[in-house]
C-alpha cells in the first residue's frame, strides 16, 4: 500500500511539475520566436547533437526559420540563422544584443577584461585595450613591421626541422604567440622557450577541450556538473593557470613602471589605472588589467595559430592550390625580400585562398554567446532582457547562393571572372558591430604575412597521399578544431 503511495504521489508531482513547467513555457514565450518544445530541467537538449551543435542549430534553423527560440536547463537562447538576420541584430541592434552571454569555463574572468565581460567595465576596457593597441600599431605600419621582425625566427625554425616530419602545432603557433607576446610585454621568446610553449600547450588544450561534447554540457548544466569528476576540471585550471602568469607579468610591470615612458600594452594600461585609482568606481584594477591580458593572449596566438595550421592541412590536400601561390609569390616578391602588406594589392589569388581558409574552416562557427541587454522587440518578438543570443556565423560563411558549393574548398569564392580579388560582405569570421573582434586587422595581417613568407620558402609535403587527408574537425563546438597531423616542409631552393 505504502509503495503504491509513494508510486502516485510521485507521479502526482511529476505531473505537477509537467504542468506548470508547460505553462510558464506558454506564459513567458507567447511573444518569443518559435522554437521547438523544452521539457522540464534539460529544455531543448535531445534536439541538440552535442557533438556538433552548430550542425543542429543549422537543422533546426531549416525547421523553425531564421530566428527560433531554444532551451538548455534554465538558458534561455535565441538563435540568429543566415545573413539577413545576424547582420541585422550584430549592426542593426548593436546595443541591444551587445551583451556577453556567461561562459562558466571562464569564472575567473567573468566581468573582467573583454571577452568574458558582461559588466559596466566592458566598454571601457575594451575602448581603452583598443586605443593602446591602436598606439603600439594596431592598424598602422607598427604591427607589419612586428611581424616581418618575426618571419625570420618563424624560417629558421622550419628549417631546423630539416625536412623531416614534425608537428606544427607549437612551431606555427610561436609566431603568433610572440607577435602578441611583444604588443602585451614587449618581450620576444625564442621558440624552445619553456614558459611560451607551456602556455600555447594550454591555449591549444582549452580550445579543444571547449569543442568537446562535454563542455557543452558543462556550459549549459554547469550548477550540477560543476560537482563531477570531469574534463571541466581540467579547463577550469588552465584558464586559471593562464590568468595567474598575466597577473605576475602585470605586478612585474608594477615594480618597474616608468609612468612617462610605458614601453608596453600592460605599461600603458597602468598608466591609466593610476590616473582613476582615486574615482568612487575606479575602472581599472590590477586584477582587470590581469585578465585583459590573458584575453588578448589566448585570443591573440590560438586563432591565428589553428588558422595558419589547418590552413596548411588544406593547402596539402590541394597541390594545385599550392603550386599557383608559389607561382604568384615567385612573381611577386621574388625568392628573398620579406613580404610585405602592399603586396596584397597585387597578389588577388593569396588574399583569395586566406579569405577562402578562413571561410572554410570556419572556426567559430557558432560566434560568441551575446546576451540581451534590454527587453527588445525584434521582427516582432519580444526577446526579454538577459536572453542569451547565438547570432551564427557558419550560416553566413557557408551561404549557398553567396559561395555556390561552400562545402568545397574554392579560392574562386573570390575571385572575379578576371582573376582579380572578390570582396563578399558575408565574410564574418570575426563577427561584426559593438563586439567584432578587436584582433581583426593583426590577425588578417599575420595571416597573409606569414603564410606568404612560409611558401616563399618551403614546398609543403604531406605523409599520405593527397586525396587521403580528410579535413573534418576532430571537435566541433566553440571551435572548429584541425586533425593533428604532421608533415615536413622542403627548403625550396632545394626543391
Ligand atoms: C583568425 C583569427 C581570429 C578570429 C577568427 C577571431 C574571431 C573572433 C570572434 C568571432 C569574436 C567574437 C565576436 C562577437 O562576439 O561578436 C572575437 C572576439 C574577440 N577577439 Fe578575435 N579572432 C581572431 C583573432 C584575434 C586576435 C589576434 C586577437 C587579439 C589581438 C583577438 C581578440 C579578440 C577579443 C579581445 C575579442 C572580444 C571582443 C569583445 O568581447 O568585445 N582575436 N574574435
Amino acid at each position: 500500500m505504502a509503495v503504491l503511495g509513494i508510486t502516485i504521489a510521485l507521479l502526482v508531482w511529476m505531473a505537477t511539475l509537467l504542468l506548470i513547467s508547460i505553462w510558464k513555457h506558454i506564459y513567458s514565450s507567447w511573444k518569443l520566436p518559435p522554437g521547438p518544445f523544452p521539457l522540464p530541467i534539460i529544455g531543448n537538449l535531445f534536439q541538440l547533437d552535442i557533438k556538433d551543435i552548430p550542425k543542429s542549430l543549422t537543422r533546426l534553423a531549416e525547421r523553425f526559420g531564421p530566428v527560433f527560440t531554444l532551451y538548455l536547463g534554465s538558458r534561455r537562447i535565441v538563435v540568429l540563422h543566415g545573413y539577413k538576420a545576424v547582420k541585422e541584430v550584430l549592426l542593426d541592434y548593436k546595443n541591444e544584443f551587445s551583451g556577453r552571454g556567461d561562459n562558466p569555463a571562464f569564472q575567473v574572468h567573468k566581468n573582467k577584461g573583454i571577452i568574458f565581460n558582461n559588466g559596466p567595465t566592458w566598454r571601457d576596457t575594451r575602448r581603452l585595450s583598443l586605443t593602446v593597441l591602436r598606439d603600439l600599431g594596431m592598424g598602422k605600419r607598427g604591427n607589419e613591421e612586428r611581424i616581418q621582425r618575426e618571419v625570420p625566427f618563424l624560417l629558421e625554425a622550419l628549417r631546423k626541422t630539416q625536412g623531416q616530419p614534425f608537428d606544427p602545432t607549437f612551431v606555427i603557433g610561436f609566431a603568433p604567440y610572440n607577435v602578441i607576446s611583444d604588443i602585451l610585454f614587449h618581450k620576444h621568446s625564442d621558440y624552445s622557450d619553456k614558459t611560451g610553449l607551456r602556455l600555447m600547450y594550454l591555449f591549444n588544450e582549452n580550445f579543444y577541450l571547449l569543442s568537446t561534447p562535454w563542455i557543452q554540457l558543462y556550459n549549459n548544466f554547469s550548477s550540477c556538473l560543476q560537482y563531477l569528476p570531469g574534463s571541466h576540471r581540467k579547463l577550469l585550471k588552465n584558464v586559471s593557470e593562464i590568468k595567474d602568469y598575466a597577473s605576475a607579468r602585470v605586478k612585474e610591470h608594477q615594480e618597474s613602471l616608468d609612468p612617462s615612458c610605458p614601453q608596453d600594452f600592460i605599461d600603458s594600461l597602468l598608466v591609466e589605472m593610476e590616473k582613476g585609482k582615486h574615482s568612487a568606481q575606479p575602472v581599472h584594477t590590477s586584477e582587470g588589467i590581469a585578465v585583459t591580458v590573458a584575453d588578448l593572449l589566448f585570443a591573440g596566438t590560438e586563432t591565428t595559430s589553428t588558422t595558419l595550421r589547418y590552413g596548411l592541412l588544406i593547402l596539402m590536400k590541394h597541390p594545385e592550390v599550392e603550386e599557383k601561390l608559389h607561382e604568384e609569390i615567385d612573381r611577386v616578391i621574388g625568392p628573398s625580400r620579406v613580404p610585405a602588406i602592399k603586396d596584397r594589392l597585387d597578389m588577388p589569388y593569396l588574399d583569395a585562398v586566406v579569405h577562402e581558409i578562413q571561410r572554410f574552416i570556419d572556426l567559430l562557427p557558432s560566434n560568441l554567446l551575446h546576451e540581451a541587454t534590454q527587453d527588445t522587440v525584434f521582427r516582432g518578438y519580444v526577446i526579454p532582457k538577459g536572453t542569451l543570443v547565438i547570432p551564427t556565423l557558419d550560416s553566413v560563411l557557408y551561404d549557398n547562393q553567396e559561395f555556390p558549393e561552400p562545402e568545397k574548398f574554392k579560392p574562386e569564392h573570390f575571385l572575379n571572372e578576371h582573376g582579380k580579388f572578390k570582396y563578399s560582405d558575408y565574410f564574418k569570421p570575426f563577427s561584426a558591430g559593438k563586439r567584432v573582434c578587436v584582433g581583426e586587422g593583426l590577425a588578417r595581417m599575420e595571416l597573409f604575412l606569414f603564410l606568404a613568407a612560409i611558401l616563399q620558402h618551403f614546398n609543403l609535403k604531406s605523409l599520405v597521399d593527397p586525396k587521403d587527408i580528410d579535413l573534418s574537425p576532430i571537435a566541433t563546438g566553440f571551435a572548429k578544431i584541425p586533425p593533428r597531423y604532421k608533415f615536413c616542409v622542403i627548403p625550396r631552393s632545394q626543391a
